[in-house]
């Protein structure tokens, strides 16, 4: 149980990266060049805070020891440097790399979900929703943890489809999707 907690943790504090450090390149490219931005800023500032709301809420499951933390420090240090180089090198590229981690988050979202039906993770599946999950996710009074991964997998599933939509579009024609979409 606590090796797909430590995964989930990890896996979050790593996700909310990419929309926060595109989001802050088309705001200085939109600046730089005096251009328009056509409408992507939100849309990946919205995924950041999305990410960081799947992470406040795995930890709930577990409190990080100090090792777990100096990981992530040393993960996010080496992770946001490689990826706004990449991102000024070929935002198309990072979309799409985002989209196949999104689908894998799904598939690991998945995975727990059976390991709960199976009677594998049984604290989970008597768990209430955390506070803090039962109100940004405004699920009802009585929701248990497996309410909470399922919100959490859709999601994961809904950052797929933008991210491969907007590697596949190019980056200066409109985002489709509008604020809170
Ligand atoms: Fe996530
Ligand atoms: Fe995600």
């Amino acid at each position: 149980m606590y090796s797909i907690c430590r995964r989930i943790i990890f896996l979050e504090t790593v996700a909310g990266v990419p929309g926060m450090v595109a989001a802050m390149t088309r705001h200085l490219h939109s600046l730089r060049r005096m251009r328009r931005d056509y409408g992507w800023i939100h849309t990946l500032l919205e995924e950041a805070e999305n990410e960081r709301m799947h992470l406040l809420t795995a930890l709930h499951l577990k409190r990080p020891g100090p090792f777990f933390r100096a990981c992530v420090i040393l993960g996010q240090g080496i992770f946001v440097n490689f990826f706004i180089l990449s991102y000024l090198i070929s935002p198309r590229f990072c979309h799409r790399f985002v989209g196949y981690l999104e689908e894998e988050a799904v598939i690991t979202y998945t995975k727990c979900l059976n390991q709960i039906d199976r009677g594998y993770l049984p604290m989970w599946a008597k768990m209430d929703a955390p506070d803090i999950a039962r109100t940004y996710w405004q699920l009802k009074p009585d929701a248990k943890m497996r309410d909470v991964i399922l919100a959490i997998r859709a999601d994961e599933a809904h950052h797929r489809l933008v991210n491969h939509t907007l590697a596949s579009i190019n980056p200066e024609q409109k985002n489709p999707y509008k604020p809170g979409e």
